[in-house]
């Protein structure tokens, strides 16, 4: 029956998420989720939200979320599409923007989803490595017929973050549509966010995720701002009921209490500076991250490291990219997780050194 498959879907290998483990005891520093809990806010909205009422079909639009949504960002409702986690959105749009042979550009290393999304729809990738300064070449993206470009800002693996002027210089470059993926702009300053710029860049889509900064992993929520006339034709493209009630509550009520946002935030903005440059006394090179992760490469090989942590039940994310050495991405988690990790690192390089120590003279 395979036969029957597209020939690009019996190709491809299919986006691969990192490893959640079923037996508990790790330190889970892998998939960038936040160390502290949602909103107490959220709990309570929740438990009051399980009622008779689950039996009915959710809001098909959101809409409460996204009139609280909008009113954070200061734009239209009609601005806003809901999804199930950003990736919904990421491949509503791809599925509303990218025909067969189509071409779509994205920066690497960048977010692996991007690649797997435009083979879904059998389209054309066009990878645009970053700068060593990780801005990019606009003259690289010049590229005729593009039809969609993603930019992770802030990236994932690098953590590093554009300012707001280089993705408007970007959006005026395009002759095509701009999807901003904002997924951990919770952690980025002000300046790297590209809402504002909505008003002038007809062509941007900016994707936000509550799964990072909000705690909310496990609900799958995310959302997008757009021209409402671009909104308008993504609905079509969507599942009827892409956003559960319960993910509806989650997400207002997350929306609601921005103090609990800030206070986390603060957590792990601090821990992330700590773990950055003890990772650089240890020889890691590590870019200067805006996001709840960092990205080491260039100290110890990482693929034995990776494995000497998860012996010691520290789970990080190996990652290997083309024109780059293997390195780990490490979750910013709390204060005693990243005390764990930075003394298991300490340990493995001791007995690195023993094992390379050359044999004592006599
Ligand atoms: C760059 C980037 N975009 C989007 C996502 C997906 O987020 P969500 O959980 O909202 O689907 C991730 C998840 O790790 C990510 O790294």
């Amino acid at each position: 029956m395979t036969r029957f498959l597209r020939p690009n879907i019996a190709r491809m290998a299919g986006y691969v998420p990192g490893e959640q483990p079923r037996d508990g005891g790790f330190t889970k520093l892998n998939t960038n989720e936040n160390p502290y809990p949602p909103s107490p806010r959220v709990k309570a909205a929740l438990l009051e939200a399980v009622t008779d009422r689950l039996r009915l079909y959710p809001d098909p639009m959101s809409a409460e979320l996204c009139r609280a949504v909008a009113a954070l960002h200061r734009v239209e409702p009609g601005m806003v599409l809901a999804g199930n986690g950003s990736d919904d959105l990421l491949t509503i749009l791809t599925r509303a923007f990218l025909g067969p042979g189509d071409a779509a550009a994205f920066p690497s290393p960048s977010y692996l989803l991007y690649a797997t999304l435009l083979q879904l729809q059998d389209g054309r990738p066009v990878t645009v490595p970053y700068l060593p300064d990780w801005t990019l070449d606009r003259a690289a993206l010049a590229v005729p017929g593009l039809k969609l470009v993603f930019l992770a800002n802030p990236d994932s693996p690098s953590g590093t973050a554009m300012p707001r002027e280089q993705i408007a210089q970007l959006a005026e470059t395009l002759d095509c549509p701009l999807v901003v993926d904002e997924a951990y702009a919770d952690f980025a300053e002000s300046r790297f966010h590209a809402i504002p710029l909505l008003t002038d860049h007809p062509n941007l889509i900016v994707t936000r995720s509550f799964s990072k900064g909000y705690s909310l992993a496990g609900i799958r929520l995310g959302y997008l701002v757009a021209r409402a006339e671009i909104v308008e034709h993504l609905v079509k493209v969507k599942d009827s009921y892409n956003c559960d009630r319960l993910s509806q509550v989650a997400g207002v009520a997350a929306l609601r209490d921005q103090d609990y946002l800030a206070a986390t935030r603060s957590k792990v903005l601090a821990t992330r500076s700590r773990l950055t440059n003890a990772l650089r006394a240890l020889g890691y090179q590590v870019p200067e991250s805006q996001a709840n992760f960092v990205w080491a490469t260039g100290g110890p090989p990482a693929r034995e490291t990776f494995q000497q942590l998860k012996d010691r039940k520290i789970l990080v994310r190996l990652m290997a990219y083309p024109g780059y050495p293997e390195g780990l991405r490490i979750t910013v988690g709390t204060d005693e997780e990243i005390d764990r990790l930075l003394e298991a690192l300490h340990q493995i390089g001791e007995s690195r050194d023993r094992r390379t120590e050359p044999p004592p003279t006599r």
